[in-house]
């Protein structure tokens, strides 16, 4: 065995220690030292169990995913505004005056339905219908002056009478929505009438002030002088 402890010690980095046989010196306990200072480099950390660095397509996918949640929220989003939860639709520029439009069944759902139902039947012995109903598909100012200023008292609809009260809604819808929703009455379960404008409401409206519900007989003089 060559007797390594001869050569100059620390000269080279890759030098074996004279670790076999022999003294134990200062300088074996300088290359026990680097070996294990190397070892140790040279270890990795032990990966924990569940720890371990996602695979590259779990970011893609999330990049993806991100990606389209921003774009959806971007086209669809409306810049949170609060107008996508109104009744009314988003504005339509015309001539710089900005004009909304109105969707009449989403104001006859908001408002007349709890009463008259999505099929416009009504409630046997309690709420009048609609579809079929002569107050509704013959002349367009009766509906509108119901709407305006509500109906009470006892009333004959499709041969039923009814005796209840219907609330007035001139304080509640503008002329608009009143337009847009005798429009869809009239226009609905198999209901086939011409469509209201919001001008005709705007004229009673004008005409009749503020006042109390109409009872039929009222109505039914006011229906035939047109
Ligand atoms: C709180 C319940 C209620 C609501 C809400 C209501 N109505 Fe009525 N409506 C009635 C009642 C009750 C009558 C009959 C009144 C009577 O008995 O004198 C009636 C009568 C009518 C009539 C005439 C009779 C007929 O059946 O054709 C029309 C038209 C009408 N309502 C339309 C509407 C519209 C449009 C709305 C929504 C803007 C509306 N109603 C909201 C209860 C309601």
């Amino acid at each position: 065995m060559p007797d390594e402890s001869k050569k100059p010690q620390g000269s080279s980095s890759h030098q074996r220690p004279a670790s076999s046989g022999g003294e134990f010196r200062d300088s074996d306990t300088t290359h026990v030292n680097e070996i294990h200072q190397r070892i140790v480099a040279r270890e990795q950390e032990e990966p924990e169990e569940g720890f371990e660095p996602p695979p590259w397509w779990v970011w893609a996918i999330s990049v993806l995913i991100l990606f389209v949640m921003g774009f959806y929220l971007g086209r669809y989003g409306g810049s949170w505004s609060t107008v996508a939860h109104e009744v009314e639709q988003p504005a339509v520029t015309v001539g710089g005056a900005v004009k909304r439009s109105v969707k009449g069944d989403q104001v006859y759902a908001a408002v007349c339905q709890t009463c008259h139902q999505a099929t416009g039947v009504g409630i046997p012995g309690q709420y009048p219908p609609l579809a079929g109903s002569e107050w509704v598909i013959n002349d367009p100012g009766t509906p509108i002056r119901v709407v305006l200023y509500g109906f009470e008292g006892s009333v004959t609809v499709k041969g039923t009478t009814y005796n209840n009260k219907m609330p007035a809604f001139y304080e509640k819808l503008s002329e608009d929505e009143i337009a847009a929703v005798v429009t869809h009455i009239r226009s609905s379960w198999g209901n086939a009438a011409e469509k209201v404008t919001s001008g005709e409401v705007e004229t009673l409206r004008a005409e009749l002030g503020v006042r109390a519900p109409w009872s039929a007989s009222e109505l039914q003089t006011l229906r035939t002088k047109k």
